[in-house]
């Protein structure tokens, strides 16, 4: 670098640090200096993948409303029009609605990690429920987002959503009436989703993204053998497992971001919809109150909540049980931290019986959403409550059988392969 031009960088620098000396040190204490364990795996992308994706989906979702239009007579030729007239509109439309399934395959993939290595556990309870909260709101900011296309889809899955809460004893009318705007799915309703969609819900998201970051950082990264790597440090309080986050983790999780661009690249380019999966076939079909789709169904990362509403019987006439048990499914991760008892954190020294657990709960997660995602027949409805059933024990007994079975001895200092 010539000599001016670095007294220029040096000089700005000087200039930018007087005004705002917290900046240096903010930026050191969470990404210069942040030690982060030496042994982080291929689990630990998903945190930064999660991060990318909704860069992308804030980015893409401001490009979208450029054209997009909030009115029942016109939202759906709106999305019509971005396909088809707007330069690049197909393509901003799909990194969209792709972005949409892919930040919940990267949350659900970054959650597991977090059972398989303990990392909900003391002190990270508060990363855990902060992450709770971000996976309620996002879930309510995917189905705003499904509702504005106006496709059949959009429509009835709306209708049927919010007629759930209609189900609450007491308060249920009222606040049926509320979330519509209207005595049925409207122009009202349509607007107040969108206001919710690229206002309201994508600020609450960045405000507990920053906080489950603050969080985590306050008390350090757990890692893939769940011991403490601040138990032991160098003379200069460096933690001896743990390297600065930047250079090593910036490189690592641009890596895998670029990995990860790939794939998504691909299913961008060559399966947009997924076959339906990601987005349904029903919703290329403008929205229409006279004629209900074939099957009403959710996309693919509700199916699993959906197959529990309909696997529960209505009691009386009342469709709240179904309602209760799928709010409860999503609830119950809140306790995770207080119902593990195991001695060890990570999968990787918990007991055979542990990890059997953990993989008949990933079993039933992807069969529910499989029977979430098919007309209920008797045989898929009886499965669909076994593994409703198993699903709720396994975090009812988990402080029973977490104490089951033979642990392994954890290491002194964290085990890392080159
Ligand atoms: C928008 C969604 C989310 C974003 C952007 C996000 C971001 C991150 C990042 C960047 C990290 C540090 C890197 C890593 O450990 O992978 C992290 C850690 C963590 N996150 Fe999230 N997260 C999200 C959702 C969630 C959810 C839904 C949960 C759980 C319900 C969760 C639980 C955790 C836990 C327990 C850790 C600490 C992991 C460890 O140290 O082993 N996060 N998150």
């Amino acid at each position: 670098m010539s000599n001016a031009l670095s007294k220029i960088i040096d000089g700005g620098y000087a200039w930018f640090n007087e005004r705002a000396p917290g900046a240096t040190a903010w930026y050191n204490r969470h990404v210069g200096q942040y030690y982060a364990p030496k042994n982080f795996n291929l689990w630990y992308y998903f945190g930064s993948l999660a991060m990318v994706v909704f860069a992308n989906q804030i980015l893409t979702g401001i490009w979208l409303t450029m054209h997009y239009k909030p009115d029942a007579l016109q939202a759906f030729d709106s999305v019509e029009y971005i396909m088809r007239d707007v330069d690049w509109g197909w393509l901003i439309r799909y990194m969209h609605s792709t972005g949409a399934s892919l930040f919940f395959v990267v949350v659900y993939l970054h959650m597991f990690r977090g059972m398989m290595y303990g990392s909900y556990r003391k002190p990270r309870e508060l990363v855990w429920v902060l992450g709770c909260v971000i996976l309620l709101v996002l879930m309510g900011e995917a189905f705003f987002g499904y509702v504005l296309p106006w496709g059949q889809m959009s429509y009835w899955g709306a209708q049927v959503i919010t007629s759930l809460f209609g189900a609450i004893p007491f308060i249920g009318e009222g606040l049926l009436e509320l979330i519509r705007g209207d005595y049925l799915i409207s122009d009202a309703t349509l607007n107040r989703f969108f206001a919710l969609h690229v206002i309201a819900l994508p600020l609450v998201l960045a405000g507990l993204i920053y906080l489950h970051l603050m969080a985590l950082h306050e008390v350090g990264s757990n890692n893939p053998d769940g011991i403490e790597i601040k138990k032991k440090k160098d003379s200069n309080g460096k933690p001896l497992d743990g390297i600065p986050f930047h250079p090593y983790y910036t490189v690592k999780d641009l890596f895998g971001t670029a990995f990860f661009l790939v794939i998504a690249a691909f299913i961008i380019f060559y399966a947009p919809t997924l076959g339906g999966w990601f987005l349904e076939h029903d919703n290329f079909v403008a929205a229409d109150a006279m004629v209900t789709p074939d099957l009403i169904k959710p996309v693919w990362y509700f199916t699993p909540y959906y197959a529990m509403l309909r696997a529960i019987p209505a009691m009386f006439g009342s469709q709240f049980p179904g309602v209760a048990v799928m709010g409860a499914a999503v609830l119950i991760f809140f306790l995770l931290p207080w119902l593990d008892r195991s001695p060890v954190r990570s999968i990787r020294y918990r007991s055979t019986f542990a990890k059997v657990m953990l993989a008949l709960f990933v079993i039933c997660f992807v069969w529910l959403g499989y029977c979430g995602t098919r007309h209920a027949t008797p045989l898929l409805t009886f499965s669909a409550q076994i593994c409703t059933a198993f699903y709720f024990g396994f975090f009812i007994f988990m402080p029973w059988w977490s104490r089951i079975g033979a642990t392994k001895p954890e290491p002194e200092r964290v085990t890392f392969d080159h």
